[in-house]
């Protein structure tokens, strides 16, 4: 069994894939997403998942997808947005450096936009985030090791106070 060096967690839009994808090159290891793992492994794209099958079906499908790789990379690995909800995966992230990305509400409108590829937040972008966050944002918090702000930063200053936070 091998654990990733650094777990990226926060919610969607915060720039996981971005940040995660730049750590991985500064520190010479590989990436890996489980979003991407779960649409390659699905054949299918998250938001037709959710359409299809609904949320519990996907988290179901989530859950094994991050088990996997926490069990099974050893790069960076950046989670899906709600992969926290799961008390086995916040389990397994037990030991392991995790870094919350984390943003202010506005900050979240602005970068997720209407939220029409973001299933959670096709109604009313700006309550269904406060909503979202008041239910994770303890949980984020409880299973990170760092907690990195990203509010009016670019992705490279990201990284870099990631690396710092180590
Ligand atoms: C979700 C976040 C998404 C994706 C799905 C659900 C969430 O991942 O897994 O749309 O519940 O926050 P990203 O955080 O990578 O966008």
């Amino acid at each position: 069994m091998s654990s990733p060096v650094i777990v990226l967690i926060g919610p969607m839009g915060v720039g996981k894939s971005t940040v995660g994808r730049l750590l991985a090159e500064r520190l010479g290891v590989a990436y890996r997403d489980t979003d991407d793992d779960i649409v390659t492994a699905e054949g299918r794209a998250i938001a037709d998942i959710f359409v299809d099958e609904g949320e519990p079906a996907f988290r179901a499908i989530e859950k094994r997808a991050v088990r996997a790789a926490l069990t099974g990379h050893e790069g960076v690995l950046a989670l899906g947005g709600g992969a926290i909800l799961d008390a086995d995966t916040r389990a397994l992230l037990a030991g392991l450096r995790v870094v919350y990305l984390s943003m202010d509400v506005e900050e979240a409108v602005r970068r997720t936009g209407l939220g029409a590829a973001r299933p959670l937040l096709a109604v009313n972008p700006r309550k269904q985030w406060r909503e979202l966050m008041e239910a994770r944002r303890h949980l984020y918090e409880e299973a990170a090791t760092a907690v990195v702000p990203t509010d009016g930063r670019t992705p490279e200053e990201v990284t870099e106070a990631a690396l710092d936070a180590l």
